[in-house]
């Protein structure tokens, strides 16, 4: 999320990283998304909020 939001990517990050909100709510394309770590239990419960939820959806500021 820091990375993108450096390069003015439009991605607002309410809760500043502290999983609160899904503000951070990104798709992650192929190949990349099968590259990251899998999301801890806290992030899935907070994806299971985001609107338009998808199999590639993920939290960017959970993303290092
Ligand atoms: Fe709030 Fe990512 S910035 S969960």
């Amino acid at each position: 999320m820091m990375l993108a939001q450096n390069h003015d990517v439009d991605i607002e990050g309410a809760c500043e990283a502290s999983l609160a909100c899904c503000t951070c709510h990104v798709y992650v394309e192929d190949p990349y998304f099968e590259r990251l770590d899998e999301a801890d239990m806290k992030e899935e419960d907070l994806l299971d909020m985001a609107p338009f939820l998808a199999e590639n959806s993920r939290l960017s500021c959970q993303i290092v």
